[in-house]
């Protein structure tokens, strides 16, 4: 797993206390987005604009162009992204969510049905929003969290064939690669391919969310036999070959701290896109991000295929899922890529949904290790009334450990066991948690809690 690069530039990170982590996670009310960055040690919440630039990427950086209309940054970014991508049409934006929010306003009208792998938070709302009916299909295999089948990312196919037979209105088909919502799998190119023949056979635009396309593409080369002798950068282009367009949050895979795009083969589309793109981001050739981030996306494009550089995270991710596991915790099998998903409720039998398992073990790795993650449990994904009381639980209770790219180092991911190990000794001390105030939108950004011993 040893990583094919060296740190020429660091970043103290806070070490502190259990006492000042109690002190400070309980004036946050237990709600880990209201700590601040000094208060975090080894900081898991996000693989998002998160990641280090390397020297190359600094330097694109400097020669980035600020021209405010035709800047040569564009055409160096469009130029990395059609070669990549093959689509038409490329348009920057700020962030994924805004790709998402222009395509869909361009392309669906209310009451249309997205079916997809599984729909990401933001992806979900910006749908949503517009009126459109959101139907997460993942595949079977996806509901056994310990079964070690290798494309647990895919959608299912026999519900997506009747769902496009009719009656439903279907809009869109929305393949989120790998599938952030559901472990972080992988998809494979086989499920990627007979999802794009019924959508052409129905005339249901094909679409990517392909925020980790390089990390699904290793995968593929890893796991589908077809596909042993290509080389990631292949597997994408291929990829993005089977859809009608796509978009994508380069704050993954672009490896920037800032980015979207959004990419399309439909001229007619393309033109709504235009113009809601320059009502709402900017002008066509900067969409929201400055010359300088587009220098950065463009070289950050270009590594993120480099296959000794994904096989590293990937043994990364696949070293701290077994150090968890040594530790006596159990996370979705097999390891993805970016980001481990912890079984709390397999750790914590005696923490019912109702008092928040997955709250209660991310809240732990705080307390015990100054370690941030996110929840993906019933906080998050369960039904709750507006006094806080939980209705209907989420199907599992996770805790996702996203992994920042090229940010730490193996005896990082060694702490993070160590702590993990820490807790599973003592499991009976962790205390469950209750909604103080629960918004009813954007749920765990803004709730408060309490613990209850
Ligand atoms: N799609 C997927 C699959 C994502 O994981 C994200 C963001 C987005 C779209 C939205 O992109 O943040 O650039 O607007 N995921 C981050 C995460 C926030 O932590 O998983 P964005």
């Amino acid at each position: 797993m040893m990583e094919p690069y060296r740190i020429k530039v660091v970043e103290p990170i806070p070490i502190t206390t259990r006492s000042y982590r109690e002190r400070v996670y309980g004036e946050a009310w237990y709600n880990q987005f209201n700590l601040t960055a000094d208060d975090v040690t080894i900081d898991l919440l996000s693989d998002s604009g998160t990641g280090a630039l390397s020297a190359e990427q600094q330097a694109a950086g400097m020669r980035g162009d600020e021209t405010y209309a035709g800047a040569r940054s564009f055409f160096r970014f469009r130029d990395v992204v059609e070669d990549l991508t093959g689509y038409s049409h490329i348009f920057p934006v700020h962030q994924g969510r805004a790709a998402e929010r222009i395509l869909f306003t361009a392309l669906l009208k209310p009451g249309q049905i997205s079916l997809g792998n599984t729909h990401f938070d933001t992806t979900r709302a910006n749908l949503e929003l517009l009126g459109c009916v959101v139907r997460d299909i993942p595949c079977q295999e996806a509901k056994n969290l310990d079964s070690d089948d290798p494309f647990k990312g895919d959608i299912d196919l026999v519900a997506l064939k009747k769902a496009l037979k009719g009656p439903d209105d279907v809009g869109i088909v929305l393949m989120t690669i790998t599938n952030n919502g559901g472990g972080g799998q992988p998809v494979s190119m086989a499920n990627l391919k007979a999802a794009s023949k019924l959508c052409r056979k129905h005339g249901v635009p094909f679409i990517l969310d392909a925020a980790r396309f390089a990390e699904n593409a290793w995968l593929v080369t890893q796991r589908e036999e077809a596909f042993r002798d290509h080389t990631p950068l292949e597997v994408a282009r291929l990829a993005f070959g089977l859809a009608d367009g796509c978009v994508a949050s380069l704050k993954k895979d672009g490896i920037v701290h800032m980015g979207g795009m959004l990419g399309v083969n439909d001229p007619e589309l393309a033109k709504r896109c235009e113009l809601l793109l320059m009502a709402t981001e900017g002008f066509r050739t900067y969409g929201g991000l400055s010359g300088r981030d587009l220098d950065m996306i463009a070289q950050g494009l270009l590594e993120v295929t480099d296959p000794e550089y994904l096989r590293a995270r990937a043994a990364a991710t696949e070293y701290l899922a077994e150090c968890a596991r040594q530790a006596g915790v159990d996370s979705v099998r097999p390891a993805g890529i970016h980001a481990v998903y912890l079984n709390a409720g397999r750790l914590l039998p005696h923490i019912p949904p109702s008092r928040f398992t997955g709250h209660a073990l991310a809240s732990e790795l705080y307390l015990a290790g100054g370690i941030r993650c996110a929840e993906l449990g019933s906080l998050y994904l369960g039904e709750i009334t507006e006094s806080g009381e939980l209705i209907t639980p989420a199907p599992f209770e996770l805790v996702r450990l996203a992994i920042p790219r090229r940010v730490y180092t193996k005896s990082h991911l060694e702490y993070v066991g160590e702590t993990l190990a820490e807790i599973a000794k003592n499991v009976e001390k962790v205390p469950g948690y209750r909604l103080v105030e629960a918004p009813a939108i954007l749920r765990p950004f803004r709730a408060r809690l309490e613990q209850v011993r």
